[in-house]
């Protein structure tokens, strides 16, 4: 899940999406490539016990010594574990900008890990930028979500960089395919959000760039359930954003169907 700007609901959809998957069954492992951690402050059973290994940790161990599968922590639903994030990592990013971890760090992490293959999703919660985790979380990735809120014309303006930089990184990972744009944060009476709706449109159909049917709409449970530190689905089953974003899961599990010919539920 990636876009340049922050507050585009990236956090939120990996949580949501990521737990309709795993209620329906699928085994998901999230890794938190943010620093503020957002999504492991939410997901984690324990967020407060602090001195377990992260990512952060696996990535600068001696290559073999801590493994993500080994590390990866229990959330409240047991399909689903997460690798959780530190703020160290804003020093680590520094410290390696000069060698290959600054992009390959996580593949590598991936590579020596055959465990992570008991997975059938693994997604990454990704930082506002376009730094050192971002291109980690795009060079070990099949597939990248972009969540836009049409509310928010700042984020159509970062549009362009982003997608080269998904153009660039797909020169090494020609396994990388924009699998689509998801509208979040959706409130058709907002300003200029049909605008702005349609603009997106626009652009994406011509690059060919699928928007998906499912829309997030605008939903103040969704903060309420972060206050909490809760998924929609454990704070309000009956909010839009809990049916929706089922709608999602099954729209994901559908094409993955079609994409792999393999059946999902
Ligand atoms: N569908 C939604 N309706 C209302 N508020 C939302 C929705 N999705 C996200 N938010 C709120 O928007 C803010 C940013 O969401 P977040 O998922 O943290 O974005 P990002 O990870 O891109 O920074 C949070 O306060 C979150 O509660
Ligand atoms: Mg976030």
């Amino acid at each position: 899940m990636g876009n340049r700007k922050g507050g585009v609901g990236k956090t939120t959809s990996v949580i949501n999406l990521a737990t309709y998957l795993a209620i329906v069954g699928q085994k998901i492992l999230i890794i938190d490539t943010d620093p503020q951690a957002n999504c492991s402050s939410i997901l984690l059973k324990d967020f407060n016990r602090r001195d377990k290994p992260n990512l952060i940790d696996a990535l600068e161990a001696p290559p073999g010594e801590i493994l993500l599968s080994e590390i990866a922590d229990d959330t409240f639903h047991p399909g689903m574990k997460i690798i959780s994030n530190t703020t160290r990592c804003m020093l680590w990013e520094r410290k390696v900008a000069q060698n290959s971890d600054a992009v390959l760090g996580i593949d590598r992490l991936i590579k020596q890990d055959p465990a992570l293959n008991n997975y059938d999703f693994v997604f990454f919660d990704t930082p506002p930028n376009l730094g050192v985790m971002m291109n980690n979380a795009l060079m070990a990735s099949d597939y990248v979500i972009i969540p836009i809120p049409p509310s928010d014309q700042f984020s159509l303006d970062g549009l362009a960089a982003y997608l080269s930089l998904i153009q660039g990184i797909r020169q090494h990972n020609n396994r990388l395919k924009l699998l689509g744009v998801l509208i979040t944060k959706y409130d058709p009476n907002w300003g200029n959000s049909l605008r702005n709706l349609n603009q997106i449109k626009i652009y994406f159909a011509e690059k060919g760039i699928n928007i998906f049917s499912t829309y997030i709409h605008n939903c103040p449970e969704i903060d309420i359930a972060h206050v909490k530190r809760k998924t929609i689905f454990q704070s309000n089953l009956e909010s839009s954003s809990a049916t929706e974003y089922s709608a999602l899961g099954r729209n994901l599990l559908e094409l993955f169907h079609v994409i792999y010919g393999r059946n999902f539920i």
